[in-house]
């Protein structure tokens, strides 16, 4: 490594000192009363003397600023190896784990192995970081994913906007974006939860009109994530038999479902019920809000999304619906 370090700094042309303005004396007897006065400087204190550092070499010409970056990387290296050479002597050591953990809590020490790539993201970076994947696609639909919170040591509560929330196509959403996402950057979670939301808030009115804009492009309420999906897709029923404001049910192979139309807004859900499986096509329908009451518990369901009112843990199964000219379509999950 020291090798290294000096092979780096032998390739590098010599700085012409003559020419180049280095640090004053005052900058210098600064420095100096500032690491003596600050015992515990703090990282942000400390980046923000390397930027500065940094800052005074900006004028400089591109032999000089190479030459500085090469003193940089040598730097890094060798301090790296030292860090990994360290830990990898304490890891060996049991007593020593603990010790390493609490270590690893002090903001400088973490930030410094981190950038060295000697510990890994926390779970909330590698969270965010696959939410950041999937957030562009969504936002090119119409909506979008917020963390809500990480609930360690597996699970992960998100919430759907825009044109994602109140979408029939929401859960599929969830299931082949979101999740993979996390689960690709944080193998340890193995639940993401859709934090349940209220059938009558304001986005709800906003997925009607995104809903709408697609519609013209002849296809209807399709997961973002469903749009590549050619294959798979069943025909249902046609618009002709729905009815504004109607549910009508179908079957598709062994399966019972239940259609839901409401102005531009078309929804698909299983039929039975969260509760007890109870089929619900005999259930009561408000039709303004478009809430279905179970008949036998009364269960209360928001069709487009559903959502279960009465107890939010629950919800009846989604599947993504499409309307291709007068064809409504359905893509089992
Ligand atoms: S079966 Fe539907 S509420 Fe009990």
């Amino acid at each position: 490594m020291l090798a290294q370090t000096q092979s780096a700094l032998e390739v590098a042309p010599p700085i012409p000192t003559a020419t180049v303005p280095l640090m004053s004396t005052a900058d210098v007897s600064h420095h100096a009363t500032y690491v003596t006065k600050n015992a515990t400087p703090t990282l942000n204190s400390l980046v923000a003397g390397v930027e500065q550092a940094l800052a005074r070499t900006s004028h400089w010409d591109e032999v000089q600023q190479a030459t500085v970056r090469h003193l940089c990387e040598a730097v890094e290296r060798l301090h790296g190896e030292a860090m990994r050479r360290l830990i990898r002597m304490l890891k060996d050591e049991a007593a020593c784990h603990e010790p390493l953990r609490a270590a690893l809590s002090d903001e400088v020490v973490y930030a410094v192995m981190r950038y060295q790539g000697l510990v890994k993201a926390s779970l909330g970076e590698r969270v965010q970081a696959a939410l950041d994947s999937v957030q562009g696609l969504m936002q090119s639909h119409g909506g979008g994913i917020e963390l809500v919170a990480i609930r360690p040591p597996d699970t992960v509560e998100v919430r759907l906007l825009g044109a994602c929330h109140g979408c029939p196509a929401s859960s599929q959403t969830l299931t082949d974006g979101v999740e993979r996402a996390i689960r690709e950057h944080c193998p340890e979670i193995t639940q993401v939860v859709q934090v349940s939301r209220s059938a009558m808030q304001p986005e709800a009115k906003e997925s009607v009109e995104i809903g709408q804009a697609v519609n013209k492009q002849g296809v209807h309420f399709v997961s973002p994530f469903a749009l590549a999906e050619t294959s798979g897709w069943r025909d249902l029923a046609t618009l002709e038999e729905l009815p504004d404001r109607a549910m009508i049910s179908r079957q598709l192979d062994d399966v019972s479902l239940l259609l839901y139309r409401r102005g531009g807004m078309l929804s698909c859900v299983r039929n039975a019920c969260a509760h007890m499986g109870m089929p619900l096509d005999g259930a009561h329908l408000d039709a303004t809000r478009g809430v279905l009451t179970c008949q036998y518990h009364g269960f209360q369901y928001v069709l487009e999304t559903g959502e279960c009112l009465t107890v939010p843990e629950v919800q009846l199964q989604v599947y993504a619906v499409r309307v291709l000219g007068q064809r409504i379509q359905v893509r089992p999950s």
